[in-house]
């Protein structure tokens, strides 16, 4: 049977990509966004695959009860289907800014994003996942080496892991395998758009990156399409870095 899966941030970026990558491998696409993903789903129906969009502000709780109502609505009408087989947890803010300058706000926009979203995303869709569903949180590498001025971005996403693991635990005796993947630098909006944009900041970073270069986003999104296929079946609890080996 055709897997649904659901994807945040699926306007652009890395959530842009993986919608593509997953419908690229026929998987039907729920393209989660703000602003209501519509153009990547254009983009996926043009090329043959399936997609629909919805609204899903990940750090407004109050939103889930109707972002959910829109989801099941959407796939029972699209694809007479009730369930959801894949939850990709990609949205997330940076907060790139030294201790001095961190605020209260700041961080917990930040972990409202990062850490929050993810976690009650998931909860809303619980009931309405499959046994044996697959669920990835977008991390980052970040969250294993250090660099100037990452310490909140870097907490929530360690957060996230923590959050992985203590999930995958406790959705394994439903099958469903819960893993994260951390992405190192790449070239999207991401941070102003310096790991695209800066000539600067490109060079810095692939030399630290034993592939020699910066992330595209195909190269997450393909990783992402590899752990939740059947090849992956045995994996869950895991961190999957995708970075091209920055500052090993
Ligand atoms: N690019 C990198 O170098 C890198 C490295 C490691 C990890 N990551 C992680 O990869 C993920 C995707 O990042 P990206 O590179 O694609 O960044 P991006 O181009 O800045 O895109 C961020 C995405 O998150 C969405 N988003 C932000 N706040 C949201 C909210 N409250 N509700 C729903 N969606 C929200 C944005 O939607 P709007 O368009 O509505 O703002 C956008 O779709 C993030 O979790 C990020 O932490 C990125």
């Amino acid at each position: 049977m055709t897997r649904i899966a659901l994807v945040t941030g699926a306007n652009r970026g890395l959530g842009r990509a993986t919608a593509l990558a997953l419908a690229r491998n026929r998987i039907r696409v729920v393209a989660a966004s703000r602003g209501g993903a519509s153009e990547v789903v254009d983009e996926i129906v043009e090329s043959g695959g399936e997609a629909i969009a919805i609204q899903l502000d990940v750090a407004d709780l109050p939103s889930l009860e109707a972002a959910r109502g829109a989801v099941l609505a959407g796939i029972r009408q699209e694809w007479n289907a009730s369930t959801l087989d894949v939850l990709v947890n990609n949205a997330g803010v940076g907060l790139f800014a030294p201790l001095g300058d961190v605020t209260a706000e700041d961080f917990d926009a930040t972990f409202a994003v990062n850490v929050r979203g993810p976690l009650f995303v998931t909860q809303a869709f619980l009931p309405h996942l499959s046994d044996g569903a697959r669920i990835v949180n977008v991390s980052s590498s970040l969250s294993r080496h250090v660099s100037p001025a990452t310490s909140v971005y870097a907490a929530s996403k360690k957060a996230l892991e923590a959050l992985t693991r203590s999930l995958a635990l406790e959705l394994g005796p439903r099958g469903i395998r819960v893993n994260s993947i951390a992405p190192g630098p790449t070239a999207t909006d991401f941070n102003g758009g310096a790991m695209r944009d800066s000539d600067a900041m490109r060079e810095a970073l692939s030399e630290q990156t034993a592939l020699g270069r910066v992330g595209d986003p195909d190269d997450i999104a393909d990783a992402i399409s590899a752990l939740v296929s059947h090849e992956f079946r045995w994996a869950t609890g895991e961190r999957i870095e995708v970075s091209g080996g920055v500052l090993l």
